[in-house]
């Protein structure tokens, strides 16, 4: 039967191997594509694109056309969120999203909006998903997704990328209680996030934790599993068909507690993570991964020798193929045909 339901996608997601396993690349949609490049340069802003749901629908269908990958992801960004909750958010050329007040203490935390206001904000976001929801091909289907509450937390209490999330870590040293209440708040915030992606018509999504290997374990088990765990259970009593994919980057031999302690369907591996260690520790979960994005920047020999290892590595096991991290804006498209070729032979 043809649909969505029974997408390569899914079929890997709920437990089944397959012979050529499925192919999506985070940030799929995005300036190494000059179609990306035209529709950003006439939406005004990166906020405005996703702000816009016939052009946020636009630039999410963009790679699917050209290339025919097997699973679509929403375009939006993780820091949505807390712009929903009342931050201003700004993405000024060449230097990264900035969040403004700060969220440094518990005193802040009384200055963010209610989680039941964030839909003022968001409902462009739901309405993009009701589109794509409608005008998707039919066997591709639309992964949803949300920040984890590590890695939001650590843009909102620094107001910007950090090489370390050194001002979120120096908070939950000083006032573990108070940071405690922050992640509780993104914890519930992002399950309502979620919930509403999932009732628009997601019919995937992921958790993703970019700095989750910045934590000690025992602040990694408070403020990555946990979360992550009340996460995949408040969604699985609503919609216990619908998979989540969990991505906590960095998270090194945590993988193992991170895959068997969630509840998560599937596990992102990044760049650095084995896979011959990946299939014996991470058994019960689908995997998803995991080849250096760089090499869709230099092309071949590498990039079809590397992808074709990672094919071989996790071959009878559940496996969706993916880059270890995000596309770079400097990846040449033709670079994806030559990934394509070697993963479907
Ligand atoms: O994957 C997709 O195609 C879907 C859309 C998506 C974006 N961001 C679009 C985007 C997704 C899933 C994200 C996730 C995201 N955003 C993460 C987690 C994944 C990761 O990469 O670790 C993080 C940490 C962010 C925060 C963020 N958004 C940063 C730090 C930046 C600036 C750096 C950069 O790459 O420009 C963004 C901007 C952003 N998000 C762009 C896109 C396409 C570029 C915006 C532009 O057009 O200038």
């Amino acid at each position: 039967v043809a649909g969505a339901g029974n997408s390569k996608l899914l079929r890997v997601l709920r437990g089944e191997a397959l012979e050529v396993p499925p192919v999506w690349m985070m940030r799929q949609a995005g300036r190494y594509l000059p179609e990306y490049r035209e529709l950003r340069a006439r939406a005004g802003s990166f906020l405005d694109l996703c702000y816009t749901p016939e052009l946020a629908e636009e630039v999410t269908l963009q790679p699917i056309r050209r290339f025919g990958l097997d699973a679509a992801i929403l375009f939006a960004d993780i820091l949505l969120l807390p712009h929903a909750l009342g931050q201003e958010l700004s993405f000024s050329e060449g230097e990264g999203p900035r969040l403004a007040p700060v969220v440094a203490d518990r005193q802040a935390l009384g200055r963010l909006r209610p989680i039941d206001e964030m839909r003022e904000t968001l409902a462009p976001v739901y309405e993009t998903v009701r589109r794509l929801a409608r005008s998707l091909p039919a066997d591709v289907p639309l992964i949803g997704f949300a920040g984890a509450p590590w890695t939001v937390a650590s843009y909102m209490v620094a107001g910007q990328g950090t090489a370390d999330q050194g001002p979120a870590r120096c908070w939950m040293y000083r006032d573990a209680e108070g940071f405690e209440r922050l992640i509780e708040l993104l914890t519930e915030a992002t399950i309502v996030y979620l919930a509403a992606q999932i009732e628009a018509g997601a019919q995937a999504v992921m958790l993703f934790d970019s700095w989750a290997g910045s934590l000690p374990p025992e602040r990694f088990v408070r403020y990555v599993i946990e979360p992550a765990r009340r996460i995949t259970a408040a969604l699985a009593r609503a919609w216990p068909q619908v998979p989540v994919i969990g991505f906590p980057r960095g998270a090194g031999v945590m993988y193992e507690v991170f895959a068997h302690e969630t509840g998560m369907a599937a596990v992102a591996l990044d760049t650095a993570v084995p896979l011959d260690w990946a299939r014996r520790a991470l058994r019960g979960v689908a995997l998803q991964g995991n080849l250096d994005p760089m090499v869709l920047v230099t092309g071949d020999p590498e990039l079809s020798r590397m992808a074709r290892r990672i094919v071989e590595a996790l071959r009878g096991v559940p496996h969706v193929f993916n880059l270890g991290h995000g596309i770079t804006p400097d990846a040449d498209p033709r670079n994806v045909e030559l990934l394509l070729r070697a993963v479907r032979g």
